[in-house]
């Protein structure tokens, strides 16, 4: 696999763009209360520091990581790698996601996150692939809803690869 193999699926500046109009949307839907955003490592590292950019100065950054599941692998089977370091008991928790497929990852997730006691959840993610879907979430926020293609950049690789692009590509089969 090699960048050659990576067609541009959205730019740059549009990326941008939409991603200023949903932070706009969230401030004005979070009346510039303070948000505890989560961002799930490694994928919504690039959105999430983009987006908060454009959020209220009081917003809280919080890192998880889950283990992906494998092909093969059910959703029961997804950990915790590394938890947030303070309690989001009573905060207003906005989860930031990269892409949601199946749903499996995000659905564990809420499932988890509401034994806490937040005060509100809501999820924020950049991409969603509706065809894909195989778990029911409600997703507060949606950047783009894409075709059902294997997408990289922006956060988002292909065995850790691509990363790093300032867009997001997808892989030609
Ligand atoms: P889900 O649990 O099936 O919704 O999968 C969500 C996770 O799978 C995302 O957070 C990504 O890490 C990964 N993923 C799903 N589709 C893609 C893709 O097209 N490119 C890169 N990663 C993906
Ligand atoms: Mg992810």
């Amino acid at each position: 696999m090699n960048i050659d193999d990576v067609k541009v699926l959205i730019n740059k500046n549009d990326v941008s763009k939409r991603i200023k109009e949903l932070a706009e949307q969230i401030n004005k839907d979070y009346e510039n209360k303070p948000i505890t955003i989560l961002c799930i490592l490694k994928g919504s590292v690039f959105f999430t520091t983009e987006l908060a950019k454009h959020l209220s100065p009081t917003t809280n950054l919080e890192f998880i990581e889950v283990s992906s599941y494998g092909s093969g692998t059910v959703p029961g089977d997804i950990k915790m790698l590394k938890d947030t370091r303070d309690s989001i008991a009573k905060k207003d928790v906005l989860i930031v996601e990269d892409i949601i497929d199946s749903g499996r990852t995000l659905s564990y997730l809420v499932n988890m996150l509401k034994n806490r006691k937040p005060n509100s959840l809501k999820i924020c993610t950049l991409l969603s692939k509706p065809e894909r879907r195989k778990v029911d979430i409600d997703v507060d926020y949606i950047g783009f809803e894409i075709p059902n293609k294997f997408v990289v950049g922006y956060g988002m690789d292909i065995d850790e690869k691509f990363r790093n692009l300032d867009y997001i590509g997808y892989i030609e089969e």
